[in-house]
Protein backbone atom coordinates (compact mmCIF):
# COMPACT_ATOMS: atom_id res chain seq x y z
CA UNK A 1 0.00 0.00 0.00
CA UNK A 2 1.31 3.40 -0.72
CA UNK A 3 1.74 5.90 1.83
CA UNK A 4 -0.96 7.91 1.14
CA UNK A 5 -3.32 5.17 0.74
CA UNK A 6 -2.39 3.66 4.17
CA UNK A 7 -2.59 7.59 6.07
CA UNK A 8 -6.05 7.48 4.20
CA UNK A 9 -7.01 4.21 6.12
CA UNK A 10 -5.55 5.10 9.58
CA UNK A 11 -7.45 8.32 9.19
CA UNK A 12 -10.84 6.42 8.34
CA UNK A 13 -10.20 4.11 11.22
CA UNK A 14 -9.67 6.92 13.51
CA UNK A 15 -12.76 9.06 12.35
CA UNK A 16 -14.80 6.10 13.10
CA UNK A 17 -13.50 5.77 16.28
CA UNK A 18 -13.94 9.02 16.97
CA UNK A 19 -17.48 8.64 16.23
CA UNK A 20 -18.10 5.66 17.78
CA UNK A 21 -17.05 7.58 20.67
CA UNK A 22 -19.04 10.29 20.19
CA UNK A 23 -22.02 8.29 19.73
CA UNK A 24 -21.67 6.44 22.79
CA UNK A 25 -21.08 9.55 25.37
CA UNK A 26 -24.09 11.09 23.78
CA UNK A 27 -26.21 8.01 24.05
CA UNK A 28 -24.69 8.17 28.24
CA UNK A 29 -25.70 11.86 28.13
CA UNK A 30 -29.14 11.30 26.95
CA UNK A 31 -29.07 8.29 29.97
CA UNK A 32 -27.88 11.14 32.37
CA UNK A 33 -30.37 14.04 31.87
CA UNK A 34 -33.49 11.58 31.93
CA UNK A 35 -32.12 10.14 35.32
CA UNK A 36 -32.04 13.75 36.22
CA UNK A 37 -35.45 14.52 35.27
CA UNK A 38 -36.70 11.28 37.35
CA UNK A 39 -35.26 12.87 39.88
CA UNK A 40 -36.93 16.11 39.98
CA UNK A 41 -40.45 14.21 39.37
CA UNK A 42 -39.94 12.35 43.04
CA UNK A 43 -38.94 15.99 44.41
CA UNK A 44 -42.35 17.21 43.36
CA UNK A 45 -41.13 19.84 41.48
CA UNK A 46 -44.67 20.88 40.22
CA UNK A 47 -46.29 20.49 43.72
CA UNK A 48 -44.20 22.48 46.46
CA UNK A 49 -45.75 25.70 47.07
CA UNK A 50 -43.01 28.74 46.61
CA UNK A 51 -42.10 31.00 48.93
CA UNK A 52 -41.80 34.28 46.58
CA UNK A 53 -39.67 36.52 48.87
CA UNK A 54 -36.93 33.49 50.01
CA UNK A 55 -36.50 33.34 46.25
CA UNK A 56 -34.62 36.71 46.42
CA UNK A 57 -32.37 35.15 48.85
CA UNK A 58 -31.71 31.99 46.93
CA UNK A 59 -31.10 34.62 43.35
CA UNK A 60 -28.44 36.46 45.90
CA UNK A 61 -26.91 33.00 47.20
CA UNK A 62 -26.87 31.53 44.34
CA UNK A 63 -25.10 34.71 42.43
CA UNK A 64 -28.01 35.40 39.71
CA UNK A 65 -28.64 38.97 40.44
CA UNK A 66 -24.44 40.19 40.10
CA UNK A 67 -23.87 37.85 36.80
CA UNK A 68 -27.06 38.82 34.80
CA UNK A 69 -27.10 42.51 35.93
CA UNK A 70 -24.66 44.82 34.31
CA UNK A 71 -24.42 47.02 37.32
CA UNK A 72 -21.22 48.78 35.45
CA UNK A 73 -23.08 50.34 33.00
CA UNK A 74 -26.28 51.02 35.43
CA UNK A 75 -27.73 48.54 33.61
CA UNK A 76 -31.32 47.30 35.09
CA UNK A 77 -31.60 44.44 37.43
CA UNK A 78 -31.59 40.77 36.29
CA UNK A 79 -31.61 42.10 32.23
CA UNK A 80 -28.31 40.66 31.44
CA UNK A 81 -25.55 42.13 29.42
CA UNK A 82 -22.49 41.38 31.42
CA UNK A 83 -19.18 40.26 29.61
CA UNK A 84 -17.86 37.32 30.25
CA UNK A 85 -14.13 36.27 28.98
CA UNK A 86 -13.60 32.57 28.14
CA UNK A 87 -11.19 30.65 26.22
CA UNK A 88 -13.55 30.44 23.44
CA UNK A 89 -14.38 34.06 23.33
CA UNK A 90 -16.80 36.67 24.82
CA UNK A 91 -19.92 35.68 26.18
CA UNK A 92 -23.16 38.46 27.33
CA UNK A 93 -25.25 37.39 29.85
CA UNK A 94 -29.08 37.24 29.02
CA UNK A 95 -31.84 38.89 30.08
CA UNK A 96 -33.56 36.72 32.89
CA UNK A 97 -36.26 39.33 33.77
CA UNK A 98 -40.06 38.62 33.27
CA UNK A 99 -40.52 40.10 30.04
CA UNK A 100 -42.33 37.93 27.80
CA UNK A 101 -40.76 38.81 24.66
CA UNK A 102 -37.03 39.43 26.01
CA UNK A 103 -36.59 37.61 29.09
CA UNK A 104 -37.81 34.41 31.17
CA UNK A 105 -41.36 35.52 31.35
CA UNK A 106 -43.12 32.52 29.80
CA UNK A 107 -40.85 29.63 31.58
CA UNK A 108 -42.33 27.27 33.74
CA UNK A 109 -40.41 25.83 36.70
CA UNK A 110 -39.43 22.74 34.95
CA UNK A 111 -37.78 24.92 32.61
CA UNK A 112 -35.45 26.74 34.77
CA UNK A 113 -34.69 23.62 36.28
CA UNK A 114 -33.54 22.26 33.45
CA UNK A 115 -31.47 25.42 32.43
CA UNK A 116 -29.97 25.34 36.26
CA UNK A 117 -29.47 21.67 37.18
CA UNK A 118 -28.96 20.39 33.41
CA UNK A 119 -27.79 23.51 31.80
CA UNK A 120 -30.45 22.59 28.97
CA UNK A 121 -32.65 25.68 26.93
CA UNK A 122 -36.03 25.10 26.18
CA UNK A 123 -35.69 24.25 22.62
CA UNK A 124 -33.25 21.45 24.12
CA UNK A 125 -29.68 22.73 23.23
CA UNK A 126 -27.14 23.16 25.89
CA UNK A 127 -26.10 25.89 27.61
CA UNK A 128 -22.41 26.83 28.09
CA UNK A 129 -21.44 26.23 31.17
CA UNK A 130 -20.13 29.69 32.48
CA UNK A 131 -23.80 29.63 33.49
CA UNK A 132 -22.33 27.34 36.63
CA UNK A 133 -24.69 24.31 36.30
CA UNK A 134 -22.00 22.64 37.01
CA UNK A 135 -22.15 23.54 40.89
CA UNK A 136 -26.10 24.20 40.80
CA UNK A 137 -26.43 20.52 40.03
CA UNK A 138 -27.44 19.68 43.51
CA UNK A 139 -30.07 22.68 44.17
CA UNK A 140 -33.00 22.05 46.19
CA UNK A 141 -36.11 21.62 44.64
CA UNK A 142 -37.54 23.97 47.26
CA UNK A 143 -34.74 26.41 45.88
CA UNK A 144 -35.72 26.53 42.43
CA UNK A 145 -39.44 26.76 43.05
CA UNK A 146 -38.59 29.97 45.24
CA UNK A 147 -36.44 31.41 42.90
CA UNK A 148 -38.97 30.84 39.78
CA UNK A 149 -41.35 32.47 41.29
CA UNK A 150 -39.38 35.52 42.23
CA UNK A 151 -37.89 35.40 38.88
CA UNK A 152 -41.74 35.38 37.55
CA UNK A 153 -42.36 38.37 39.55
CA UNK A 154 -39.32 40.70 39.00
CA UNK A 155 -39.92 43.91 37.20
CA UNK A 156 -39.98 43.10 33.12
CA UNK A 157 -37.49 44.90 30.99
CA UNK A 158 -37.77 44.99 27.51
CA UNK A 159 -34.11 44.19 26.57
CA UNK A 160 -33.23 42.43 23.85
CA UNK A 161 -30.18 40.05 24.51
CA UNK A 162 -26.34 41.03 23.94
CA UNK A 163 -24.23 38.66 20.95
CA UNK A 164 -22.11 36.67 21.95
CA UNK A 165 -18.57 36.96 20.14
CA UNK A 166 -17.13 33.27 20.09
CA UNK A 167 -14.18 32.43 17.50
CA UNK A 168 -15.80 29.72 17.17
CA UNK A 169 -19.70 28.97 15.61
CA UNK A 170 -22.19 29.18 18.19
CA UNK A 171 -23.78 25.57 17.46
CA UNK A 172 -20.50 24.30 18.96
CA UNK A 173 -22.78 24.80 22.13
CA UNK A 174 -24.12 20.67 21.06
CA UNK A 175 -20.71 19.51 21.87
CA UNK A 176 -21.27 20.55 25.23
CA UNK A 177 -23.25 17.16 25.74
CA UNK A 178 -19.95 15.82 25.51
CA UNK A 179 -18.06 17.95 27.97
CA UNK A 180 -21.07 17.33 30.37
CA UNK A 181 -20.63 13.77 30.61
CA UNK A 182 -17.25 14.50 32.24
CA UNK A 183 -18.23 17.31 34.28
CA UNK A 184 -21.76 16.88 35.56
CA UNK A 185 -22.09 13.65 37.46
CA UNK A 186 -25.74 11.75 36.87
CA UNK A 187 -25.69 11.70 40.79
CA UNK A 188 -26.55 14.80 42.48
CA UNK A 189 -24.83 14.55 45.37
CA UNK A 190 -27.75 14.23 48.56
CA UNK A 191 -28.18 18.05 49.73
CA UNK A 192 -30.97 16.99 52.42
CA UNK A 193 -28.25 16.36 55.11
CA UNK A 194 -25.49 17.97 53.55
CA UNK A 195 -24.18 21.40 56.34
CA UNK A 196 -26.28 24.45 55.16
CA UNK A 197 -22.26 25.72 54.51
CA UNK A 198 -21.31 23.23 52.34
CA UNK A 199 -24.72 23.66 50.15
CA UNK A 200 -24.09 27.66 50.05
CA UNK A 201 -20.20 27.21 48.63
CA UNK A 202 -20.36 24.31 46.90
CA UNK A 203 -23.73 24.45 45.01
CA UNK A 204 -25.57 27.84 45.31
CA UNK A 205 -22.28 30.25 45.84
CA UNK A 206 -20.05 27.96 43.10
CA UNK A 207 -16.85 29.14 44.43
CA UNK A 208 -15.41 26.50 42.92
CA UNK A 209 -15.98 28.24 39.92
CA UNK A 210 -13.22 30.47 40.33
CA UNK A 211 -11.09 29.13 43.30
CA UNK A 212 -10.42 25.44 42.17
CA UNK A 213 -8.22 24.50 39.15
CA UNK A 214 -9.45 23.87 35.51
CA UNK A 215 -8.42 21.32 33.45
CA UNK A 216 -7.49 21.91 29.66
CA UNK A 217 -11.02 22.02 28.35
CA UNK A 218 -12.24 24.24 31.18
CA UNK A 219 -13.62 21.63 33.30
CA UNK A 220 -13.25 21.45 37.02
CA UNK A 221 -12.49 17.87 38.34
CA UNK A 222 -11.97 18.47 41.54
CA UNK A 223 -13.98 21.08 43.33
CA UNK A 224 -11.25 21.15 46.09
CA UNK A 225 -10.97 25.14 46.66
CA UNK A 226 -6.93 25.07 46.03
CA UNK A 227 -7.44 27.85 44.15
CA UNK A 228 -6.63 28.86 40.51
CA UNK A 229 -3.63 30.42 38.56
CA UNK A 230 -5.83 30.81 35.56
CA UNK A 231 -8.86 32.30 36.86
CA UNK A 232 -11.07 34.29 35.19
CA UNK A 233 -9.49 37.04 32.83
CA UNK A 234 -6.26 35.42 33.49
CA UNK A 235 -6.21 36.67 37.19
CA UNK A 236 -4.99 34.21 39.71
CA UNK A 237 -7.06 33.00 42.36
CA UNK A 238 -6.25 32.18 46.26
CA UNK A 239 -6.90 28.97 47.86
CA UNK A 240 -9.38 29.33 50.27
CA UNK A 241 -8.95 25.64 51.61
CA UNK A 242 -8.38 24.78 55.67
CA UNK A 243 -5.14 25.22 55.14
CA UNK A 244 -4.49 28.17 53.53
CA UNK A 245 -7.47 30.04 55.49
CA UNK A 246 -5.18 29.10 58.68
CA UNK A 247 -4.84 32.49 59.68
CA UNK A 248 -8.36 33.36 59.29
CA UNK A 249 -10.71 32.73 62.43
CA UNK A 250 -14.48 32.37 61.18
CA UNK A 251 -15.47 35.66 62.12
CA UNK A 252 -12.55 36.93 60.20
CA UNK A 253 -14.34 35.20 56.79
CA UNK A 254 -18.10 36.18 57.90
CA UNK A 255 -16.81 39.65 58.68
CA UNK A 256 -14.95 39.40 54.91
CA UNK A 257 -17.90 37.94 53.00
CA UNK A 258 -19.99 41.28 55.07
CA UNK A 259 -17.79 44.25 54.36
CA UNK A 260 -15.08 42.89 51.86
CA UNK A 261 -12.00 43.69 54.34
CA UNK A 262 -9.28 40.98 54.93
CA UNK A 263 -7.87 40.50 58.96
CA UNK A 264 -4.71 42.59 57.57
CA UNK A 265 -7.18 45.37 56.30
CA UNK A 266 -7.02 44.79 52.78
CA UNK A 267 -10.13 45.17 50.84
CA UNK A 268 -11.06 42.24 48.22
CA UNK A 269 -10.36 43.48 44.90
CA UNK A 270 -10.24 41.52 41.79
CA UNK A 271 -13.14 39.23 41.26
CA UNK A 272 -13.86 38.60 44.41
CA UNK A 273 -15.24 42.46 45.38
CA UNK A 274 -18.72 41.62 42.91
CA UNK A 275 -19.30 38.24 44.83
CA UNK A 276 -20.10 40.36 47.94
CA UNK A 277 -21.22 43.32 46.95
CA UNK A 278 -24.04 41.10 44.88
CA UNK A 279 -24.15 38.25 46.60
CA UNK A 280 -22.66 37.60 50.35
CA UNK A 281 -23.26 40.80 52.20
CA UNK A 282 -27.03 40.79 51.51
CA UNK A 283 -27.12 36.92 53.13
CA UNK A 284 -27.92 36.60 57.02
CA UNK A 285 -25.32 36.74 59.38
CA UNK A 286 -26.12 33.08 60.21
CA UNK A 287 -25.50 31.97 56.43
CA UNK A 288 -22.08 33.77 56.34
CA UNK A 289 -21.31 32.30 59.69
CA UNK A 290 -22.14 28.53 57.85
CA UNK A 291 -19.94 29.48 55.15
CA UNK A 292 -17.11 30.09 57.48
CA UNK A 293 -17.59 26.88 59.31
CA UNK A 294 -17.55 24.99 56.45
CA UNK A 295 -14.31 26.72 54.85
CA UNK A 296 -12.45 25.46 57.88
CA UNK A 297 -13.74 22.15 58.49
CA UNK A 298 -11.85 19.29 57.91
CA UNK A 299 -13.74 18.33 54.79
CA UNK A 300 -12.22 21.37 53.05
CA UNK A 301 -9.32 20.25 52.13
C1 LIG B 1 -21.04 33.32 36.34
C2 LIG B 1 -22.14 34.06 35.80
C3 LIG B 1 -23.53 33.48 35.87
C4 LIG B 1 -24.20 33.07 37.00
C5 LIG B 1 -23.70 32.97 38.43
C6 LIG B 1 -25.55 32.77 36.56
N1 LIG B 1 -25.66 32.94 35.22
FE1 LIG B 1 -27.33 32.64 34.13
N2 LIG B 1 -26.23 32.75 32.45
C7 LIG B 1 -24.96 33.28 32.35
C8 LIG B 1 -24.54 33.29 30.97
C9 LIG B 1 -23.23 33.84 30.43
C10 LIG B 1 -25.59 32.71 30.21
C11 LIG B 1 -25.61 32.40 28.71
C12 LIG B 1 -25.22 30.94 28.52
C13 LIG B 1 -25.25 30.48 27.06
O1 LIG B 1 -25.46 31.30 26.16
O2 LIG B 1 -25.10 29.27 26.81
C14 LIG B 1 -26.64 32.41 31.17
C15 LIG B 1 -27.88 31.87 30.84
C16 LIG B 1 -28.97 31.83 31.71
C17 LIG B 1 -30.32 31.49 31.33
C18 LIG B 1 -30.82 31.19 29.92
C19 LIG B 1 -31.60 32.37 29.43
C20 LIG B 1 -32.10 32.25 28.03
O3 LIG B 1 -32.64 33.24 27.52
O4 LIG B 1 -31.96 31.18 27.40
C21 LIG B 1 -31.08 31.55 32.47
C22 LIG B 1 -32.58 31.29 32.60
C23 LIG B 1 -30.20 31.92 33.54
N3 LIG B 1 -28.92 32.09 33.05
C24 LIG B 1 -30.62 32.11 34.84
C25 LIG B 1 -29.73 32.20 35.91
C26 LIG B 1 -30.14 32.07 37.29
C27 LIG B 1 -31.56 31.96 37.79
C28 LIG B 1 -28.99 32.11 38.02
C29 LIG B 1 -28.82 31.95 39.50
C30 LIG B 1 -29.33 30.69 40.06
C31 LIG B 1 -27.88 32.28 37.08
N4 LIG B 1 -28.38 32.33 35.81
C32 LIG B 1 -26.56 32.38 37.43
C33 LIG B 1 -24.19 33.69 33.43
C34 LIG B 1 -24.46 33.38 34.75
C1 LIG C 1 -15.83 35.28 40.18
C2 LIG C 1 -14.76 34.59 40.86
C3 LIG C 1 -14.93 34.28 42.34
C4 LIG C 1 -15.98 33.64 42.94
C5 LIG C 1 -17.26 33.10 42.31
C6 LIG C 1 -15.65 33.55 44.34
N1 LIG C 1 -14.42 34.12 44.57
FE1 LIG C 1 -13.53 34.35 46.41
N2 LIG C 1 -11.99 35.34 45.55
C7 LIG C 1 -11.85 35.58 44.18
C8 LIG C 1 -10.63 36.35 43.96
C9 LIG C 1 -10.10 36.82 42.61
C10 LIG C 1 -10.07 36.58 45.24
C11 LIG C 1 -8.82 37.41 45.57
C12 LIG C 1 -9.30 38.79 45.90
C13 LIG C 1 -8.20 39.81 46.04
O1 LIG C 1 -7.14 39.63 45.44
O2 LIG C 1 -8.44 40.81 46.75
C14 LIG C 1 -10.94 35.92 46.20
C15 LIG C 1 -10.73 35.91 47.58
C16 LIG C 1 -11.50 35.24 48.51
C17 LIG C 1 -11.21 35.13 49.93
C18 LIG C 1 -9.98 35.76 50.63
C19 LIG C 1 -8.82 34.84 50.50
C20 LIG C 1 -7.51 35.49 50.84
O3 LIG C 1 -6.57 34.74 51.12
O4 LIG C 1 -7.40 36.74 50.80
C21 LIG C 1 -12.19 34.38 50.50
C22 LIG C 1 -12.32 33.99 51.97
C23 LIG C 1 -13.11 34.01 49.44
N3 LIG C 1 -12.66 34.55 48.26
C24 LIG C 1 -14.24 33.25 49.62
C25 LIG C 1 -15.15 32.96 48.59
C26 LIG C 1 -16.38 32.24 48.82
C27 LIG C 1 -16.86 31.69 50.14
C28 LIG C 1 -17.00 32.16 47.60
C29 LIG C 1 -18.34 31.54 47.27
C30 LIG C 1 -19.47 32.08 48.01
C31 LIG C 1 -16.15 32.85 46.63
N4 LIG C 1 -15.03 33.31 47.26
C32 LIG C 1 -16.47 32.96 45.30
C33 LIG C 1 -12.71 35.17 43.16
C34 LIG C 1 -13.94 34.57 43.38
Amino acid sequence: MKIGARVAVVGVIFCVILSITAIIQLQSNKRIESLRREAWRDADLLTLVANESRGEWVARAAGCIGCHTDSENDGEMLAGGVGFDTPIGRMISPNITSDRRYGIGTWSREQLADALINGRAPNGSHYWPVLPYTAYRSMKTQDVVDLHAWLMASKPIALPDGEHNLWIPDAARHLVGLWKVLYVPAEPLPNASMPSGQYLVQNLGHCAECHAQRGITSGIANRSLTGNTQGPHGVSVPAITKTALRDWIAEDIAFYLEIGMTPDGDFAGAHMAPVIEHSTSHLEPADRAAIAEYLLSDINQ
